[in-house]
């Protein structure tokens, strides 16, 4: 990546730093921040491994996952960490987790889940924290302080008293525009966590936020949205470089709210449509968000693919490694101060054209 702090310039700045020593330490300290701030990570995201019987899965779905951990295997240098975005199964099922988990375990790099409501509804997360650890938690790396939210929490009354089985409920959950879903929601527990967790954190210190649903309301209708977006976005607020990275949309979305810079990653089994080309559905995208035309939307493979990311001046610049298409790239503009695509053709200069 061209944006990339090559080891060498560091190295230079770090030498000159160290010759003169009368600059003031501010000075040192600042040269060394940037450079320790600058790294990279990967991320996997929405398999839905899905289990038919036996120990027989969808095919389709296991050849995605399958393909981004060989291929983030292969990247020189080795990503930092490998984040996993959420859904990596399609009912919650054991068997569904397991099998994801044996896939995941060939990454050579360390491994960071965040948990999608697929993975959840069936026993409420209880497996899949068995096999990866807490819900929600936040680690620092590198000068950055990273938080990952559950996100896809909702209203009691529909977890616990509204269905007859767990797996009426996942079902439930599960379908896209199903109406008997509920929206997704941080919720009071955990925002009081995040509370806590970013008091002793200096605001000038990059946040990285990792969720599943997106936090901001783009589309009510398909759970592209958490209801208490609002609540988690004031408690980021006072931070001057705040990124939230999310799956769950299966498509490239991008967008800026005050200081916080939206991202989505692509899934690995299939892309859902934009909302704004569902005839039936008021919708609206992010204003920044330009939709990606699809060529085939009968190919599985088209618009799935993994993601490297480069954490560069607090900011978060995103690779699209596409399984069937031109790799995109949508880094943070610091002239225009919100993140764009950098290969797309400003729509001004195409007329007539939709971009869907
Ligand atoms: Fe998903
Ligand atoms: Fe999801």
């Amino acid at each position: 990546m061209s944006n990339h702090y090559s080891r060498r310039s560091f190295l230079k700045t770090a030498g000159s730093v160290a010759a003169v020593s009368t600059l003031p330490i501010a000075w040192v300290e600042l040269a060394f921040a940037k450079a320790e701030q600058n790294f990279t990570f990967a991320y996997i995201s929405d398999s839905h491994i899905q289990h038919i019987r036996g120990n027989k899965f969808v095919n389709n779905w296991d050849r995605g996952l399958i393909r981004a951990v060989a291929e983030t295997n292969l990247i020189t240098p080795k990503p930092d960490f490998v984040m996993f975005g959420g859904d990596l199964a399609q009912l919650g099922t054991k068997a569904e987790l397991d099998h994801g988990a044996g896939m995941l375990a060939k990454l050579n790099a360390p491994l960071k889940m965040v948990m999608g409501e697929h993975d959840y509804y069936l026993d409420l997360g209880e497996y899949w924290s068995k096999l990866f650890g807490p819900q929600y938690y936040s680690f620092d790396h590198k000068g950055v302080h990273f938080v990952v939210l559950n996100s896809i929490l909702t209203h009691d009354e529909w977890t616990f008293n509204r269905w007859p089985t767990a797996e009426q409920r996942m079902l439930e959950m599960a379908g896209l525009d199903n109406p008997n879903g509920s929206p997704f929601m941080v919720g009071e527990k955990q925002r009081e966590w995040l509370k806590k967790d970013l008091a002793n954190i200096k605001k000038d210190t990059p946040i990285v936020v990792f969720s599943h649903s997106p936090i901001q309301k783009i589309y009510k209708g398909w759970n592209f949205w958490t209801d208490d977006a609002e609540e988690v976005q004031a408690l980021l607020a006072p931070f001057d470089k705040v990124n939230v990275v999310y799956g769950h949309v299966h498509q490239i979305q991008y967008n800026q709210i005050g200081n916080i810079a939206f991202n989505s990653v692509m899934a690995t089994a299939w892309p859902w449509p934009y909302p704004s080309t569902y005839a039936q559905a008021e919708t609206y995208l992010p204003k920044l968000t330009i939709p990606m035309n699809r060529a085939d939307p009968f190919f599985e493979r088209d618009a799935t693919g993994w993601q490297m990311v480069n954490v560069n001046t607090g900011r978060v610049d995103l690779t699209y490694n596409l399984y069937n298409n031109r790799s995109r790239t949508v880094a943070f503009d610091h002239k225009r101060g919100h993140p764009a695509d950098t290969q797309f053709q400003d729509v001004s200069l195409e007329p007539n054209r939709t971009h869907y």
